[in-house]
């Protein structure tokens, strides 16, 4: 998997010099803008394109592919398989450059490219709508910048240098129509990403500034930190009817207290009860939470009068039918999970024949099934995938007639198995989540089996930095009931303090 290190800024922060050093000593990729710029005005030029006609140079741009390796330290720049880097300086190739980067066309191609590029090296890319626009999902996004006064002292020093003429208050001037430009400008106008950390340099060296990102790289949240597709799904929808009138949950949509308590605020309550449910008027919203429930709840439910929203996750659906269809020709249904939990509550109730739950081998032996029966197993989504396979093999060495359908989700086993690969890589770990959540539990079993220095918190009020003085780099990870803002804010007091 690729690492992105975006940096933007205003102008004259530093941010190419750092940009290329941050890159130097990580061995990463520095996505050179301006060369791209110009790799895709030597195409219009080799190929004869009329650069004044934006309708030519809005079709040449699908033909173009542009890469930057680096061979021996030095850049090298293709266009179309084809090292280019030689080309790039000439007259020519800057003239056209400077007309086409203004067409719209062409920004959009190169953002593509710089994507692409992205996506399959690690890369440092300076600019300023990187983390804004161009990878809105890089790792580390620094937003760089520094005091009027510090910049224009900077710019200053270096035309002293070249000892051309200058004064102080007109390139502070300057700075400051640029940077007003910038800010107000309709196209992506330059601001701090949501998740930037920002790094003033008025006070620090290059030195520092580079240090200090790449000490920003040592902190690593896992990618599948957080709610998993059918939580996040529940979520939203919970938030989004909150928006018009008061809706209930049936049972608790996450095991959250943080996100229950601010689910209230937004419209959305609990219903833990049967009987608080027929405390509720008819016509009320009542969504069916992730776990999904059974037929019979469903009916009752729209029997009632309610109106009922199902953001029961299709992964949990795609059982629930599964079951139905396969009891509906005669088959026994087998449940590998946990019997009384929710979700397997749930599929039972899709059964129309014999349903049985086991989760051990002792609960296989006391099963008594027909043998010439057919049965049909499936999981519970969250179930130990070995733990599975262990138990099918067992049914399969008794001799049962059964159709196997494997129907674990890996959202779980992928949360787990990147968990234990950062917490192996790193100094200390974190593990954010409720302390009713038995996926977070688990998560920081896996990760203190790795790493002794494994802490677990609730939310950021938790974080204690002093446990990491010696420590050079901490890992991340957070449960499948944690929400994204309590994620993110660990994550960035971790790195303004680390
Ligand atoms: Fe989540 Fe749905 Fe899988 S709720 S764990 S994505 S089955």
């Amino acid at each position: 998997m690729s690492y992105q290190i975006a940096i933007d800024g205003p102008a004259g922060a530093g941010k190419s010099t750092i940009a290329k050093r941050v890159a130097k000593k990580l061995d990463y990729i520095y996505v050179d803008t301006g060369a791209m710029y110009r790799a895709m005005a030597l195409y219009f030029v080799k190929n004869k394109i009329d650069i004044y006609d934006e309708l030519a140079v809005n079709e040449a741009c699908q033909d173009i592919d542009i890469a930057i390796k680096y061979e021996n330290d030095v850049q090298q720049v293709y266009l179309n398989g084809e090292n280019v880097t030689a080309f790039l300086r000439t007259e020519e190739v800057g003239n056209t450059a400077s007309v086409t980067s203004a067409y719209k066309k062409v920004r959009e191609k190169l953002v593509e490219l710089q994507r692409k590029l992205g996506k399959t090296n690690n890369v440092v890319m300076d600019g300023r709508d990187i983390g804004t626009h161009v990878l809105v999902d890089a790792d580390v996004k620094v937003y760089l910048t520094a005091s009027v006064e510090a910049r224009a002292q900077r710019r200053y020093k270096e035309l002293l240098e070249k000892n051309e003429e200058c004064n102080l208050e007109d390139i502070k001037a300057d700075i400051e129509d640029r940077d007003y430009r910038d800010m107000n400008r309709e196209i992506s106008p330059l601001r701090q990403a949501e998740d930037a950390i920002l790094v003033d340099s008025s006070d620090m060296t290059i030195e520092e500034v580079t240090d200090k990102i790449i000490r920003l790289t040592k902190v690593r949240l896992t990618k599948t930190a957080g709610f998993c597709f059918g939580v996040k799904r529940a979520v939203d929808i919970a938030y989004e009817n909150g928006k018009e009138n008061t809706v209930y949950t049936l049972g608790p949509i996450i095991h959250n207290e943080e996100v229950v308590k601010d689910l209230e605020k937004n419209n959305v309550f609990t219903i833990n009860t049967l009987e608080e449910l027929d405390k509720i008027q008819k016509g009320a919203t009542i969504i069916i939470r992730s776990h999904g429930v059974s037929r019979k709840i469903h009916q009752m439910l729209e029997e009632k009068g309610y109106n009922v929203i199902d953001a029961t996750c299709p992964f949990v659906k795609k059982i629930h039918k599964i079951v139905d269809e396969e009891s509906k020709s005669g088959a026994t249904i087998v449940i590998i999970g946990n019997d009384g939990h929710p979700e397997v509550e749930g599929i039972k109730g899709w059964s129309n024949t014999d349903t049985f739950v086991v989760d051990s081998e002792e609960s296989i032996n006391k099963l008594s099934i027909d043998k010439q029966k057919k049965i049909c197993i499936v999981s519970q989504t969250t179930f130990n995938y070995k733990k599975f396979e262990d138990l099918v093999e067992i049914f399969v060495k008794k001799g049962y007639n059964s159709s196997v359908r494997n129907t674990i989700c890996n959202a779980t086993e992928e949360r787990q198995k990147e968990a234990k690969e950062i917490a192996k890589a790193v100094d200390a770990m974190i593990v954010i989540g409720s302390n009713s959540s038995s996926n977070t539990r688990k998560l920081y079993e896996i990760c203190k089996s790795e790493c002794d220095n494994t802490a677990y918190i609730q939310t950021c009020n938790d974080l204690d930095m002093s446990l990491y003085e010696e420590s050079n780099s901490i890992g991340i990870t957070a449960g499948a009931s944690t929400p994204k803002n309590i994620i993110e804010e660990v994550h960035t007091n971790v790195r303004i303090k680390f």
